[in-house]
């Protein structure tokens, strides 16, 4: 098949265009690197460099695309909530031309890279697919306006798409890992630390209604996703828009994933308590039955400790 990939210089775009290669598949990456590197692209890949909504109409015009992966996109909850107008740009804005340039050359497959934060703070877990959508940061309500869109181009245009809800993507696949310009997530932090690019972790609250009382979080392998939106793709039917939600099921507190990565970096990694980080739930675990029933989706590397392992094997060779 030949498939575009936007935002396939990102974490999840890359790995996912990784994949794609690897199965045989003709690649067009879009990407304009405003958060991508460069080096994260497949060289077997095409690389269109350009904002979704500037190329897109040029690279589906050449008439053979038979699917679209759709990652570009802003994704930090923090920064979503002080330049809201970037993300309403560049993540709903980006997203109905992209969607407009799939009607007017009449692609119709379509796999869209979706958030837990759509789901904002549930009353209860596992987050099955029929919780009630109430975003609680500007990240979440545009990937959930997205998502409305989506619904109506399938509806009124036979688009044929899938929606994946993620949870924490983490881990690596080879050469291809987390390597942001500006990082906020607590694994490859705590992996700096153990590099030597940072001193200790801060712990964002020790008094959630937890366990242990850190935050508890569901991580999902970066490789197990890109094998959902290999399976979606191949599912995807005229007219329908359906949505999974992707985690391992499996809740880990930000102190066990600590002491996971002390164990796996063999590293002390000190840690000290701060205060909690605005806008974050105590704690967010997926059910993904609806995915494993319906896509067929089987996971195979749920376990923290492979994701940590992975992880690790990416930052350890990065440049610091
Ligand atoms: N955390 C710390 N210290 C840090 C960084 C994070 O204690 O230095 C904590 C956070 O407070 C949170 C947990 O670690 O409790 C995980 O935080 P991340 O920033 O790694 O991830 P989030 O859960 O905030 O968000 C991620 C994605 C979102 C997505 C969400 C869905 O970044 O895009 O998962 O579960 F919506």
């Amino acid at each position: 098949m030949k498939i575009v990939v936007t935002g396939g210089a990102g974490y999840v775009g890359s790995v996912c265009a990784t994949v794609l290669v690897e199965q045989g598949h003709d690649v067009v990456v879009i990407d304009n690197f405003t958060t991508g590197n460069r080096d994260a692209v497949p060289a077997q890949a095409q690389l269109v460099e350009g904002s979704v909504a500037d190329v897109i109409g040029q690279v589906l015009a050449q008439g053979d695309v038979d699917a679209v992966f759709h990652f570009a996109a802003r994704s930090l909850v923090g920064e979503s909530m002080e330049v809201p107008e970037e993300y309403w740009r560049d993540n709903l804005g980006q997203s109905l031309a992209l969607l407009e340039a799939m009607r007017i050359h009449g692609v119709k497959n379509l796999v869209f890279s979706s958030t837990a934060a759509t789901y904002g703070e549930p009353a209860t877990t596992p987050i099955t697919e029929d919780f009630p959508t109430a975003p609680t940061n500007t990240y979440g309500a545009t990937k959930l306006s997205i998502d409305y869109a989506i619904t109506s181009y399938c509806q009124a245009h036979g688009l044929a798409a899938t929606s994946l809800r993620y949870f924490n993507v983490a881990g690596a696949y080879g050469s291809v890992g987390e390597n942001r310009k500006i990082e906020t997530h607590l694994i490859p932090l705590i992996l700096q630390v153990a590099t030597g690019k940072r001193e200790d972790i801060k712990i964002f609250g020790d008094d959630w209604p937890t366990p242990d009382g850190t935050a508890v979080r569901d991580y999902i392998h970066v490789r197990d996703l890109a094998d959902a939106h290999v399976l979606a793709c191949e599912t995807n039917k005229p007219s329908v828009h359906r949505i999974f939600n992707l985690g391992s099921g499996d809740g880990y507190s930000v102190s066990q994933v600590i002491e996971m990565c002390r164990e796996v970096t063999g590293h002390p990694i000190p840690a000290e308590v701060a205060p909690r980080r605005a806008g974050d739930p105590a704690t967010l675990i997926a059910s993904s039955d609806k995915a494993m029933n319906e896509l067929g989706w089987k996971p195979s590397r749920t376990d923290l400790r492979t994701i940590v392992e992975d992880a690790w094997a990416f930052t350890s060779q990065l440049d610091n």
